[in-house]
């Protein structure tokens, strides 16, 4: 790499970063033979092992989403919902064996929250990977800023609460108040691999309140305008330090779904897009209540500078389980599946996960993805590639 290109990147650096660009200044003539040295910081997370596909070539993720503990404490049916949803975690980790898990926002309800107890609630959702010894992160969403509690708390306590959690946060000034759950993990081949073959990209996309005392201030409901540069600068770093984009494949999370979303749902049909449509998308149920498309900077970076984007997945609305593919960006978007007892329900809807089956490490491969209901049904399986639901199947 260059020098000039060097300091560029420093501008741009995280916190993370910071260190390695101090110590290597522009002008230092080690700077040019410290290549691997330069390469280390994009190692994330340098002091837990490395996330890798199988030896077959096979991973395996598996998304829980919306799993809001800690309703009505000062009911029964609070505390029963929560041991249902632990029930419900436990045995799909058993019996589904994923590589890697990601819990796609709202593990809490919030607003039914005491300031002295709220982790409590995060370390009863961390116990089943801990023994389970599944590694796993998240993202956060609108019920996890609330008076007791918000995103960045949130992240502090998961780092602690379990050494399986590639839990991070955004660098200082990307992401918006409120909004620290921007990062990245990289997935690899082998451990010994130098570059890794996939990127989960994990977006913050705030909502909610303002906490204490300024609760009665609702947050902005959209990833910040300052994340679409960041992501443009993580690629530039990306292919300094392992080369192309196209070498690598990718899959990116946020708790409520993209605005363009909105639009998609009236060309769901149940052969292409199975699953459950229940919930009509408007105002609230995607980024941006006010319906001004807040999110474009977002939105237009995610779907321009990431390569090989296998799919984004949102929760936020239990009622829907579809996939289908948002034509402006020719992009896949995919809902998950409600897994928490607690939150808004419908008779008939069930509770379960999203699978996502990756059959090599190869960065244009096919993914397959279904949802898993707690009891075991299968259902809304679907393969993700460049055909699915294209225009030429219309
Ligand atoms: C937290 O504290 C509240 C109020 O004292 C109590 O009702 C609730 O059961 C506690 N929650 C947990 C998870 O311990
Ligand atoms: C907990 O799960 C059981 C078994 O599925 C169910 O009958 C019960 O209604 C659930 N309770 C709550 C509060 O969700
Ligand atoms: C937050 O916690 C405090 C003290 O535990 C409690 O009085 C309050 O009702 C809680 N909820 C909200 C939304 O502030």
């Amino acid at each position: 790499m260059k020098n000039n290109d060097f300091s560029l990147f420093c501008l741009s650096a995280s916190v993370i970063f910071f260190a390695s660009c101090s110590a290597l200044s522009p002008n230092d003539p080690g700077a040019e033979a410290s290549q691997n040295t330069w390469n280390l910081p994009l190692d994330p997370f340098p002091t837990k092992p490395r996330v890798t596909f199988n030896k077959d070539g096979t991973l395996k993720l598996t998304v829980f989403s919306d799993l809001h503990y800690g309703e009505n404490p000062w009911d029964d049916w609070g505390p029963e919902q929560d041991k249902n949803s632990t029930r419900l975690i436990k045995r799909i980790l058993a019996e589904e064996k994923p590589d890697f898990a990601i819990i796609n926002g709202d593990l809490v309800t919030g607003e039914n929250t005491f300031r002295a107890n709220v982790t409590q609630l995060l370390d009863q959702i961390v116990g089943p990977f801990n023994l389970a010894r599944v590694p796993f992160t998240a993202t956060y969403g609108n019920h996890d800023n609330q008076g007791n509690i918000t995103h960045f708390e949130e992240i502090l306590h998961l780092q602690k609460a379990s050494r399986y959690a590639y839990v991070r946060s955004s660098p200082a000034g990307v992401g918006g108040e409120g909004g620290q759950g921007n990062y990245w993990v990289p997935i690899y081949h082998t451990p010994q691999d130098n570059n890794p073959v996939l990127i989960l990209w994990f977006f913050d996309s705030r909502g909610g309140v303002y906490p204490n005392p300024e609760s009665n201030k609702a947050m902005p409901d959209w990833v910040d305008s300052t994340v679409g540069p960041w992501i443009e600068g993580e690629v530039i770093k990306m292919e300094a330090a392992w080369g192309p984009s196209t070498d690598r494949a990718a899959l990116a999370f946020v708790h409520i779904p993209p605005h363009a979303i909105q639009a998609v749902q009236s060309k769901v049909n149940a052969q292409t897009n199975p699953g459950l449509n229940d919930d009509k998308l408007g105002s609230g149920s995607v980024q941006d209540s006010a319906a001004v498309d807040n999110d474009g900077p977002f939105w237009d970076s995610l779907t321009s500078n990431i390569k090989n984007l296998r799919a984004i997945i949102s929760g936020h609305d239990h009622g829907n389980e579809w996939c289908a593919r948002e034509p402006t960006k020719n992009v896949i978007f995919c809902f998950n599946k409600h897994s928490g007892y607690g939150g808004y329900d419908s008779a008939g809807w069930g509770h379960g996960v999203r699978n996502l089956l990756f059959r090599t490490p190869e960065p244009t491969a096919s993914v397959e993805t279904w949802i898993r209901l707690e009891e075991g049904e299968e259902r809304a399986r679907v393969t993700l590639d460049d055909k699915y639901d294209s225009t030429t199947n219309h």
